[in-house]
């Protein structure tokens, strides 16, 4: 199958969406998913997206608890454009009709996270993500000039004299398929499927990362992926996101003599950053030898249920009482804060080739995303990179490279490579099995050079193969 286009979009989560919203009318615009409509980490995404419109807040404070989030390491101007250009867009949003909570006078409630000095977070009930998707999907997905190829999977980026010129993918079906267009959009989310432990929906294989560092685009800080404190991990149930949301609500970690142990790592308690709340949980775990739990038996349990009716749903079918019961939880990898290397409207060290979203690095992160960052950036990038997609093209400025150790960078790239490739050629599971494993005892929430060269040993095998 050979296509034409003006724009492509690779990828159905907020970045994706967001950006297609706002190609429509400005050509011919062809939309790859690899699966369906709802799998995306966007579609999965519990917890909300902050933006600084409280009475209290400021994209000055918002700026001030990102950077401090990062460890030093955000790059200053991403996130002073994230945190001043995002109330707008997140007010688009509510505009188009995402179904936010509300405060009782009609203002979007504000919720806090992990980090955030203010309540600036905004939710969906507990599934924020998905009625954000749902809301995109309506507005773009459906519009004259838009082709959408579902179980699509794009393989490789065409790049000719340097340039990008479109991509290659197969279908569900097996067919093949080659696409060109002046502008490609990456929006192929991250890559938590590389460790054992994620909360991150089959989807999140990082090929899109794979693809681009491939064909020869910039990526940086890929040592950086954020573990997310609270996964349920009830004996015989699937793994599920305790969105920090709870925590934000009043939920405690207590250890197995219901100690709430927090305050003894971090002033901050449970609402600490997330890197410092997971890396908590395991020290706590090793100090005592046993389980660590996340507790809402002290709230309200009618207040509860009625917040987070799907929390509440999956815990009941893991025989658990979400407003009651101790809940076993442990971390899992969550968000990949490295990616593609962009500027701030997405262009990618190639040209023609853009990113956006958790498969890019602005710098926003740093070494640490703040909660519910990341569907902000994901939104505003993703809008910012489709209005430069259709602009004249414009040499690209990326920051600095602020050099990470090439073996890391090796082995977060060459981990992801091994599963887009498995896609592709649909290898049997045992050639890559031994990743996933591999990744989160040696390049997962405690490293050391040991682990990680055992690690790469592991990938770098696994790639030859
Ligand atoms: C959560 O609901 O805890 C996840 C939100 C996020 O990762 O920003």
């Amino acid at each position: 199958m050979e296509l034409q286009a003006d724009f492509i979009v690779v990828g159905g989560g907020i970045a994706g969406l967001r950006a297609l919203a706002s190609l429509v009318g400005r050509g011919d615009i062809l939309l790859l998913t690899k699966a369906g409509p709802a799998e995306s980490n966007t579609g999965y995404a519990q917890g909300g997206i902050a933006a600084a419109i409280g009475p209290d807040d400021s994209p000055e404070l918002h700026l001030a608890d990102t950077l401090a989030a990062g460890a030093g390491l955000c790059d200053r101007a991403a996130v002073d454009l994230l945190v001043h250009e995002g109330p707008r867009y997140v007010r688009e949003l509510v505009e188009w009709g995402v179904p936010f909570d509300r405060d009782p006078d009609g203002e979007p409630a504000l919720a806090r996270e992990g980090a955030h000095s203010v309540r600036r977070v905004l939710h969906a009930r507990d599934v924020t993500g998905r009625e954000i998707a749902r809301t995109l999907w309506q507005r773009g997905g459906g519009a004259a000039g838009v082709r959408v190829l579902h179980d699509a999977l794009a393989t490789t980026i065409d790049v000719v004299g340097g340039e990008c010129r479109g991509v290659r993918f197969v279908c569900g079906d097996g067919r093949t398929g080659v696409a060109h267009a002046r502008a490609v959009l990456l929006a192929t989310g991250g890559a938590g499927r590389v460790f054992r432990e994620t909360t991150n929906p089959a989807v999140a294989t990082g090929d899109g990362l794979a693809m681009a560092y491939r064909c020869g685009a910039r990526v940086s800080d890929l040592e950086f992926v954020q573990f997310h404190p609270t996964v349920l991990s009830a004996p015989g149930a699937a793994r599920f996101l305790l969105s920090e949301a709870l925590r934000g609500e009043g939920a405690r970690l207590v250890n197995a003599d219901g100690d709430a142990f927090m305050t003894r790592y971090d002033p901050a308690g449970d609402l600490a950053q997330r890197d410092v709340v997971a890396t908590a949980m395991v020290r706590e775990q090793m100090r005592t030898g046993r389980a660590v739990y996340l507790s809402l038996a002290h709230l309200d349990a009618g207040r509860v249920r009625a917040r987070f009716p799907t929390i509440a749903q999956v815990c009941a079918s893991a025989g658990l009482d979400l407003a009651k019961d101790a809940l076993p939880v442990s971390p899992a990898a969550h968000y990949m804060c490295g990616g593609v290397d962009t500027d701030l409207e997405g262009r990618t060290s190639i040209p023609g080739l853009f990113a956006a979203g958790e498969v890019a690095c602005t710098g926003v992160h740093g070494a640490n995303r703040l909660a519910s960052n990341s569907l902000l950036e994901g939104l505003v990038v993703g809008a910012r990179a489709a209005d430069a997609m259709a602009a004249p093209p414009v040499p690209v400025r990326l920051r600095p490279l602020r050099v990470a150790p090439a073996e890391a960078q090796d082995t977060a790239a060459a981990a992801s490579a091994t599963h887009a490739d498995d896609m592709v050629r649909g290898l049997a599971d045992d050639v890559v099995a031994d990743v996933p494993a591999a990744m989160w005892e040696g390049a997962g929430l405690v490293r050391d050079a040991e682990g990680l060269r055992r690690t790469l040993a592991v990938v770098g095998a696994a790639s030859r193969r």
